[in-house]
């Protein structure tokens, strides 16, 4: 429960509407609790009257009349009431749960703050649905909390006092009688509710095992067609239907012991009061009009004691809930933007003695890596696959920290700047190209001011995808599919390397970005980028070798190790790794060509 405390701060910060929501609980109870008094006065004034009117000789008309306007005014004070009630209970809901959307507004803007100060290292530990958990289901469940829990404890404890001692005042051995079967009924909906709660949980589990189960059938479809699974998939997913078809039954049938249970607590409760408070009023201890009093009494509190047990146990999900966003939120990153430097990039790149281990699976990625690339220079890095040189383009735009030596961009070492403008300066097109679901424009005018139709238009051009996308029927305003299904491999290639270009950065990184693409159109784009990266600084990162484009240096990577360094003629003529995958590059080449 202790986690719960955590929310302090937000109740804090709401603390006006907090309170008068308190207040309004108290005037709400007060008014409702009044209207039984009002019933068993005018139960007792009518019997009175009609006893009168039994023995009267005369004056029959005159009692009759009078007994109308009895009734009539306390009808009026009836209603009277019942409006104000009902004014507070509205005011009550307003205040109450309005800030617990509030509060769930807080906490969200907050989580969501902190994910986006997390670094790569935290993203790579945790998986997306996890994490959309946190920030959906969790928040909701405190919200759940703040807002019905705390309404109806509240409520429960006002009326709760507020019956009780009305009904002790009128006579207390039957207020003990009425209330005796309370603590049973509560108790009974918190056991039930938490076997709900239980049922209920299997229930989402499994409801999200078919999603993913159906989602990954859907974007794989063209494996399981080929593989021909089709059937062993629908059987699969019968298999799940069916144990979820179960669980529904199961928990259906727990839900409907719910209000038949209440209502028979509720019955027993009734009958010990018709029955006790018959004896009583046969005594003269008590009014008829008593009785009365005491049944309404017992439906008001009906409500609330059963909400207790639910409350209960939506505070203790709750507990559990702020329990995990608080470590979530305790998380820091292990990349901090904490140097302050603020400087346009000249553009030099260096590493000295780079050594870098992977935090979650300990594999040693990078070993003892030194070079400098001046600026305005163009390096490529070239390596086996695993050989390490998407890690080296990761420490360059500090998604992680070298382990031992240190980064320098500018001769300062990267820690030293402010991430956030040294990233604006730098264009990265990673591997795993990511599209957004937005128009081809929107995507290459990504993080720029400027997102005019010609600027996307022209660095479309300089990656050689602007005539390709004129082709398509809403040209720059093809909005890009989920995941960027509408586009080839190689079109989103380009569309990330004109998006990078897009930002006019002074360091460029291209992570093995012609991959996707075959021989003569990465050709083509060879040449074409060959002429607008002239002047950058660039980082070219592949495991093919671009014959076309002019490198000063090329770095070959082993094991994550520089093995070899030089020009493309030194690295042939040291007959290397290099030389290697130059010859076994061209052999394929010639061999497609020939065939
Ligand atoms: N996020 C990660 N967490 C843990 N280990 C990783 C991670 N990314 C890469 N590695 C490991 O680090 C090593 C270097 O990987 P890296 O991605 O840098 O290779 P690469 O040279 O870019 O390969 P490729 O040419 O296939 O892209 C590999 O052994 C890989 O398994
Ligand atoms: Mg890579």
């Amino acid at each position: 429960m202790k986690s719960l405390l955590s929310l302090g701060k937000y109740f804090a910060m709401h603390r006006w509407r907090v309170l008068s929501g308190f207040l309004f609980i108290l005037l709400a109870n007060l008014f409702k609790t009044y209207n039984p008094t009002v019933v068993r006065n005018a139960v007792n004034s009518v019997t009175e009257k009609l006893c009168n009117v039994g023995t009267a000789v005369n004056g029959k008309e005159y009692l009759l009349g009078q007994l109308a306007i009895v009734l009539f005014v306390f009808l009026g004070t009836y209603v009277l009431v019942a409006l104000l009630e009902g004014a507070f209970t509205f005011l009550m809901r307003q205040t109450i749960i309005v800030v617990s959307r509030l509060i769930e507004y807080d906490i969200k803007n907050d989580m969501y703050d902190h994910y986006q100060r997390l670094d790569l290292a935290f993203y790579r530990k945790n998986n997306t649905g996890d994490l959309m958990n946190r920030i959906t289901e969790d928040v909701s469940r405190v919200r759940m909390f703040v807002g019905p829990s705390l309404m109806y404890t509240g409520n429960l404890v006002c009326m709760f006092v507020l019956c009780t001692a009305a009904m002790i005042h009128v006579n207390w051995k039957l207020a003990l009688f009425t209330l005796i079967p309370m603590p049973f009924l509560s108790l009974l909906i918190y056991m039930l509710n938490n076997k709900i709660n239980r049922s209920s949980e299997e229930l989402q589990a499994k409801l999200s095992d078919i999603t993913t189960n159906a989602q990954e059938s859907y974007s794989g479809i063209r494996v399981i067609q080929a593989y021909v699974q089709e059937k062993a998939m629908l059987g699969f997913f019968g298999k799940e239907s069916d144990e979820y078809k179960d669980l529904s039954m199961k928990l259906a049938k727990v839900e409907s012991i719910y209000f038949p249970l209440i209502t028979l607590l509720v019955g027993c409760s009734i009958s010990i009061i018709v029955y006790v408070g018959g004896i009583y009023v046969g005594d003269g201890k008590i009014t008829l009009g008593n009785i009365a009093e005491f049944i309404m009494y017992l439906n008001m509190l009906t409500f609330p004691v059963s909400a207790l047990g639910w409350a209960v146990s939506l505070t203790q999900r709750a507990a559990v809930s702020m329990d995990r966003i608080d470590r979530f939120m305790s998380v820091q990153p292990t990349v901090l933007n904490d140097g302050g430097r603020l400087e346009d990039l000249k553009g030099t790149i260096e590493f000295r003695h780079v050594d870098f281990i992977y935090p979650d699976t300990g594999i040693h990625a990078l070993k003892d890596v030194s070079f400098a690339i001046p600026q305005g220079q163009r390096w490529a890095i070239v390596g086996r696959t695993g050989s390490g040189k998407s890690t080296l383009a990761d420490l360059t735009v500090r998604m992680y920290d070298a382990t031992k030596g240190e980064v320098l961009i500018d001769g300062i070492n990267i820690r030293e700047w402010n991430t956030g403008h040294l990233r604006h300066q730098m264009g990265l097109v990673p591997q795993d190209v990511f599209l957004f679901s937005e128009s081809i424009k929107d995507n290459i005018n990504f993080g720029t001011e400027n997102s005019s139709m010609e600027r996307a238009a022209r660095y479309a051009e300089y990656a050689s995808i602007h005539e390709e996308i004129k082709q398509f029927p809403q040209g720059y305003d093809t909005v890009v599919g989920e995941r960027g299904v509408t586009l080839s491999g190689g079109q989103k290639q380009r569309i990330s390397i004109a998006r990078a270009l897009a930002k006019d950065p002074s360091i460029l990184i291209l992570d093995d970005c012609l991959s996707a693409v075959d021989a003569s159109t990465e050709k083509r784009i060879e040449a074409n980028l060959d002429r607008v990266l002239a002047g950058k600084t660039c980082m070219i990162i592949t495991h093919r070798i671009f014959s076309l484009m002019h490198f000063d240096r090329i770095l070959v990577l082993d094991e994550g190790r520089i093995a070899e360094a030089g020009t493309h003629r030194e690295l042939l003529a040291q007959r290397g790794i290099y030389a290697e995958l130059y010859e076994k590059q061209a052999a394929t080449e010639s061999t497609s060509t020939t065939s």
